[in-house]
C-alpha cells in the first residue's frame, strides 16, 4: 500500500536530520559534567546530530566554536556564554547566516535581543535570593555581626554576577550581615579550596561561607578541615547546584544548605530548537524549575540523585 515507491525511502532518507552546533564552557564543575551529559544524550533521544565542542572556559574558543558552525552551516546553534558581556559581532554573523541560535544557562547582556531565539535557564538572581534568605533565617534570633566570607563563580559569567546580587539583595537589609572578603573561584574545586586558604589567613573570624556553586564550596571543605576547623559547624556553608557530591557533604552535615540549580537542560532545549527550526512561536524566557535542600531532605533525596 504505497511502499513500493522504490526511491530513497528508509533509514531517515536524506538530509532531514537537524544539526546543532554546541559551543559548551568546560568541563568546570560537576554540574557542567551533568549538562553535558543531558545535552548529548538527548540530542541523540531528539534525532538530532550533535556537534559538541568544550571552550575550556575562554570566551575566544567559544567565538571560534561558533564561527565554526556557521562555516559548517549547521540547522541551528545553542551555547552558555561563559561571561555575559563581548557577543554581539559573533551573533550577527549567525545571524546574517540565517542560523537561529539559542542561548542555554547563562545569559548574555546584548540589548538586540533579536540576536537569538530564546534563553532557557535558571534565574540566577533568584537562586541568590534563596541562598541569602536562609542565611536570614538561620540568624534571625541573633544580633552579633555574621561575617561572610563568598566564593565567587567565573568572573563577568551571568550566575557569578546575578547571585552576588541576589545574595545582596536579601542580606543587605540588614547590617548585621557583612561579607569580609569575596573573591572568584572560577566554578572549580582546586580554586576554591586555593581562596578559602587565603580567607582564613587573612580573615579572623568567619562565621559563614556563600559558595557560588558546590565543587568550591567542596573544595573549601578541604581547606576548612586543613585549618583544623570543622565545616558546617565552625563555619557555616551554603552554596548552589545540588549535584550529589554537594548532597552527600550535605547529608554529612559538612554544608548547611543547597539551592538547586539544575543541569537537565536538554530535554528541553532540543525541544526549543524543533519548534524553532518549524518556525513556531517560542517563549523568549524559559525559565528552570528548581527547589532547594536542606540536610534532612538531602539525606532523603541522595538515593534518587541521578548526578
Ligand atoms: O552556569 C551554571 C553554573 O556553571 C553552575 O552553577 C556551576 O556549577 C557551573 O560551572
Amino acid at each position: 500500500d504505497g511502499a513500493a515507491t522504490g526511491s530513497s525511502a528508509g533509514a531517515g532518507g536524506g538530509n532531514d536530520k537537524i544539526v546543532m552546533g554546541f559551543a559548551q564552557v568546560g568541563a568546570e564543575s560537576g554540574w557542567r559534567t551533568a549538562n553535558t551529559k543531558s545535552i548529548q544524550e538527548s540530542a541523540a533521544q531528539a534525532g538530532i546530530e550533535l556537534k559538541f565542542s568544550d571552550a575550556q572556559q575562554k570566551q575566544e574558543n567559544q567565538i571560534k566554536a561558533i564561527r565554526s558552525y556557521i562555516q559548517q552551516k549547521v540547522d541551528i546553534i545553542a551555547f552558555s556564554p561563559v561571561v555575559e558581556s563581548g557577543w554581539d559581532t559573533v551573533l550577527k554573523e549567525a545571524q546574517r547566516a540565517k542560523i537561529p541560535v539559542i542561548l542555554t544557562d547563562r545569559a548574555v547582556d546584548s540589548p538586540d535581543k533579536s540576536l537569538y531565539k530564546t534563553f532557557l535557564g535558571s534565574d540566577f538572581v533568584e537562586e541568590g535570593r534563596k541562598a541569602g534568605q536562609w542565611l536570614v533565617d538561620e540568624y534571625k534570633d541573633s544580633k552579633d555581626p555574621v561575617n561572610i566570607v563568598e566564593l565567587q563563580g567565573t568572573t563577568g559569567s551571568a550566575p557569578a554576577n546575578d547571585r552576588k546580587a541576589g545574595f545582596q539583595e536579601v542580606i543587605g537589609a540588614d547590617p548585621k550581615f557583612k561579607i569580609a572578603a569575596s573573591q572568584t573561584g572560577d566554578f572549580t574545586r582546586a580554586k576554591g579550596k586555593e581562596v578559602m586558604e587565603a580567607f582564613l589567613k587573612s580573615t579572623p573570624k568567619i562565621d559563614v561561607l556563600f559558595a557560588h556553586n558546590d565543587d568550591m564550596g567542596l573544595g573549601a571543605i578541604e581547606a576548612i578541615e586543613g585549618a583544623g576547623k570543622v565545616p558546617g559547624k565552625d563555619i557555616k556553608i551554603v552554596t548552589i547546584d545540588a549535584v550529589k557530591d554537594g548532597m552527600q557533604a550535605l547529608a554529612d552535615g559538612k554544608i548547611n544548605y543547597i539551592v538547586e540549580c539544575s543541569p537537565l537542560l536538554g530535554p528541553q532545549l532540543m525541544d526549543l530548537s524543533k519548534k524553532v527550526l518549524a518556525g513556531e512561536q517560542v517563549e523568549p524566557r524559559v525559565v528552570t524549575e528548581e527547589t532547594t535542600f536542606t540536610q534532612e531532605q538531602a539525606k532523603q533525596a541522595l538515593p534518587e540523585r541521578k548526578y
